[in-house]
């Protein structure tokens, strides 16, 4: 249905004027690839847009950290630690930090 950056576009607008953008903007679940055994460990992170919506615009995010398509960004924790994706804000300034209390903040799994 949306296979590309012009089409997803027309599509949000249309969404906007329609109201469910709400519905649009709900969680993201990352989907790994084979995993060994240590990731295999950790359930998958979640990214509740809507929550990040009320703090941030749009651009605050897109295209500059993250594209519009889920699926994209192939995040390591090693990334986030060096300040990339997640880490661009979950540093303990704009938002809490990544430590051993908040992995599983981010780590819900389905
Ligand atoms: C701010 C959100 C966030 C926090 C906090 C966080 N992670 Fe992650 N983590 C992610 C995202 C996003 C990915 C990439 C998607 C995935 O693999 O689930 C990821 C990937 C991973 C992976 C697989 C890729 C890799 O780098 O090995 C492991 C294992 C992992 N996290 C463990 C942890 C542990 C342990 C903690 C706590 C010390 C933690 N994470 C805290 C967001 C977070
Ligand atoms: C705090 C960061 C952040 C903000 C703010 C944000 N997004 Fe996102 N958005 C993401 C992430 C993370 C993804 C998943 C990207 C990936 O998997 O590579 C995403 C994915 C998307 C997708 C693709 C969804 C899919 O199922 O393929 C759309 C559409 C989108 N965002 C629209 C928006 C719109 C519209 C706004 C503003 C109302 C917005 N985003 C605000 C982080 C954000
Ligand atoms: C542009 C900055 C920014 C980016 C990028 C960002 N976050 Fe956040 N995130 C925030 C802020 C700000 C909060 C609210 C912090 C608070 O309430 O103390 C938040 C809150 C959260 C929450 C808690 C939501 C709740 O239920 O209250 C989770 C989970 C989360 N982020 C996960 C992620 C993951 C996973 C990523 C990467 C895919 C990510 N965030 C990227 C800024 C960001």
């Amino acid at each position: 249905m949306r296979s590309n950056a012009g089409t997803t576009i027309i599509f949000m607008i249309m969404m906007l004027a329609t109201g469910i953008v709400h519905a649009e903007l709900g969680d993201i679940t990352f989907q790994r690839e084979q995993g060994d055994a240590s990731t295999q460990s950790t359930a998958p992170a979640v990214f509740p847009h809507w929550k990040h919506r009320i703090h941030y615009k749009c651009y605050a995010c897109h295209n500059a950290i993250f594209q519009m398509k889920a699926g994209t960004a192939k995040i390591t924790m090693q990334e986030i630690s060096d300040g990339k994706y997640c880490g661009a804000c979950h540093n303990g300034k704009q938002a809490w930090a990544v430590s051993f209390d908040t992995c599983n903040n981010c780590h819900k799994g389905e």
